[in-house]
């Protein structure tokens, strides 16, 4: 366990490059593997989850070629996966054993997906539903990991009514659609993030969405094929996230970010943070691969809008800002009024109980924090440096890091090195735009071996 030490900061400036979206990553990788061709894929993410999907599409008789960011996958379209010599390992990563799930539903051989210590806690109820009630076997003990998924099965379209707001179940029911006979519909009353519609749309698969009072409708048919397409990955919204609120809540800051993902189903952080006075400008949006894109430019909050008890972020949002909320707690310790998260009892099934770890984490800082089943309370609070437990979990082990430099005194995060999983390079990204009080303010590592 790598423990990182952190000091405040005056303030943060410079220009940054946020890793490839690691949302979008996972699904080039998959979809490339099932379409016909080569694609050659752009900005892929370098997080540990984006690799261990490519290992497990490598495990199922696919060639990836790694070259950096840029990533070579000679698909052979749907049918062309072979079975895997062993388990699948899905490490931490709930997209790769979701989505990749959804695939192999509709294969002619077995498999089984495994996982580390955190993914072994994480519900697969949500996933293996659906998929039996259209036809495929699975066993799983307790609905975790190891799941087994059986192959040879006959699947059969259906519609599905989503319970809970989850892009990875919605992806994993569309990907298993394009295996089953005739048409499989997914209808989500809330909107989550749309990028397998959109990525299907560019290998080619005729995606058919539909918007009524219920929700929206998303539709798929079994004949689909997917054919090889090139593509460029953007910058993750949800990286950028973290460089967004250390620059508007420190005095004299300014961070450009380029081509960073602006999707609407992921882009109401921006919303949320101008509500509390953030200076966001948006710049040249563009739209590539399908993906709207754009430049984005932070500056301090100048005059911090006083706040009220309508400092609460609840509803259909949550799902749209899911990844973000980590870093929102650590902002509401810094604005008028704090800030309150209702709605997200999905947090305690991430990589962590994401609740439980901000409200601990937050406490140790000294905030007043209160927790709720579904969320939590922060109160505008003067923080102080403290030890951290990530709890093994990247985003907080990020949101905290930038809490240290707002807080007096040294903090050091322990199992730090779990930010390698959706961000490589994130406390020398850091390091590179702090403007330390003193010199050396920003410590770095002890003990690390990873960075
Ligand atoms: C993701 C969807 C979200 C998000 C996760 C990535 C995806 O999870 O929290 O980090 O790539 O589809 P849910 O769909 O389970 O909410």
């Amino acid at each position: 366990m790598n423990i990182m030490k952190l000091r405040s900061a005056k303030s943060v400036r410079g220009i940054v490059n946020m890793p490839g979206d690691k949302s979008i990553s996972h699904r080039a990788a998959m979809f490339a593997a099932i379409a016909d061709g080569e694609t050659r894929i752009d900005n892929f993410s370098r997080a540990v989850d984006c690799h261990t999907t490519l290992d497990a599409v490598e495990s199922l008789g696919i060639c990836v070629q790694r070259n950096g960011t840029t990533i070579t996958i000679n698909g052979k379209g749907k049918t062309g996966l072979t079975a895997p010599f062993d388990a699948i390992d899905c490490g931490n990563s709930g997209t790769t054993i979701r989505l990749i799930s959804g695939i192999l539903a509709g294969q002619t051989f077995d498999s089984v997906l495994t996982g580390d210590e955190s993914l072994a806690k994480r519900p697969m109820k949500r996933i293996i539903e659906p998929l039996r009630m259209i036809g495929a076997k699975i066993e799983a003990e307790n609905d975790r990991v190891p799941i087994d998924i059986y192959g040879g099965r006959r699947l059969a379209g259906r519609g599905h009514k989503m319970l809970i707001a989850s892009a990875q179940v919605k992806s994993c029911i569309l990907l298993a659609g394009l295996y089953a006979d005739g048409k499989t519909t997914v209808v989500e009353p809330v909107v989550t993030r749309d990028h397998t519609e959109r990525m299907l749309r560019w290998f080619g698969v005729d995606v058919d969405e539909e918007f009524s009072e219920t929700g929206k409708s998303i539709s798929v048919d079994g004949s689909s094929v997917l054919t090889a397409n090139d593509l460029s990955i953007p910058a993750d919204i949800s990286s950028a996230a973290f460089f967004l609120v250390a620059a508007a809540c420190l005095p004299d800051s300014e961070i450009t970010m380029p081509n960073v993902g602006l999707n609407p189903s992921r882009n109401a952080i921006i919303d949320v943070l101008r509500r509390f006075g953030a200076d966001i400008a948006v710049q040249n949006e563009r739209v590539v691969c399908n993906e709207p894109v754009c430049d984005l430019v932070v500056r301090s909050i100048e005059e911090r809008e006083s706040g009220d008890d309508s400092n609460i972020v609840r509803g259909d949002v949550i799902a749209n800002i899911i990844d973000e909320i980590p870093i929102l707690a650590v902002l509401g310790t810094q604005i008028e009024g704090g800030l309150a998260i209702r709605d997200a009892d999905e947090l305690r099934v991430k990589e962590s109980n994401r609740i439980a770890s901000i409200v601990e984490n937050l406490r140790r800082m000294g905030a007043a924090v209160e927790e709720f089943p579904d969320g939590f309370r922060v109160e505008r609070s003067h923080l102080k440096g403290a030890s951290i437990d990530s709890f093994g979990d990247h985003r907080i082990a990020m949101a905290f890091a930038v809490a240290a430099l707002f807080a007096d005194g040294e903090t050091e995060i322990s199992g730090a090195e779990c930010a390698d999983i959706s961000f490589p390079g994130f406390f020398e990204t850091l390091a590179s735009v702090v403007k330390s009080v003193a010199p050396a303010r920003f410590l770095g590592r002890e003990g690390c071996k990873r960075f």
